[in-house]
């Protein structure tokens, strides 16, 4: 049987919940060897809490999607304004190990991609772990081009040390 993705809006607490069990999993299992492992559980910490991510929500307007292969959670997305920088951004994009190459990341792109077109951005801009390089290779098979090195102190006596990558967003992809 073919399986079928299905890309649609996080809309509860519920939802919520499913994107922080998702990131639990994808987290530890992908960044582990990429990240010092206590910097994984403070970013998760930092990133994941119920808190947090209704704040994100509510406040912030940054919007999550969940994907499903056979109805099952798989993978998950989240865009919108940044706290820091000014402009129009993919903050998460998470993809079950065992349901990878599927199309799920590329169809919860084009949800983010559509919103940020709605919302008047000329292009949409994420930060990569300069050592994740499965994802920087995706990311420039969908389209990004990398722009610059971006390290960032975020407390604890961590750092982010990314790559900055962007998009133009041309009104004909949608
Ligand atoms: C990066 C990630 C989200 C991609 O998810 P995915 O569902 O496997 O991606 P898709 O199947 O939609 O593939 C998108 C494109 O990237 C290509 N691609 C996928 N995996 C690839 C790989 N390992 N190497 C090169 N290209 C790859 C696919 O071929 C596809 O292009 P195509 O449609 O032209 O064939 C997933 O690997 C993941 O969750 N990685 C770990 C977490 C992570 O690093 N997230 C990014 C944080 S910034």
């Amino acid at each position: 049987m073919t399986p079928t993705l299905r890309i649609r809006s996080v809309e509860n607490d519920a939802d919520l919940r499913c994107v922080a069990a998702l990131a639990d999993i994808i987290w530890r299992e992908h960044y582990a060897g990429l990240i010092d492992d206590a910097q994984i559980e403070y970013m998760l910490e930092r990133g994941y809490a119920p808190a947090r991510l209704a704040a994100d929500v509510e406040r912030q307007g940054v919007h999550y999607w969940l994907a499903s292969l056979n109805r099952a959670a798989v993978g998950f997305a989240a865009a919108g304004p940044d706290e820091s920088d000014p402009g129009f951004w993919l903050h998460k994009l998470y993809v079950h190990r065992d349901v990878r190459r599927q199309g799920a990341a590329r169809g919860l792109l084009r949800q983010a991609e559509s919103l940020g077109r709605t919302r008047g951005a000329r292009n949409i801009q994420l930060r990569v772990n300069r050592g994740n390089r499965l994802a920087i290779a995706v990311y420039e098979k969908l389209g990004f081009k990398k722009n610059r090195c971006h390290v960032k102190d975020i407390g604890n006596g961590f750092v982010m040390d990314d790559y900055l990558l962007s998009k133009t967003l041309n009104d004909a992809d949608d």
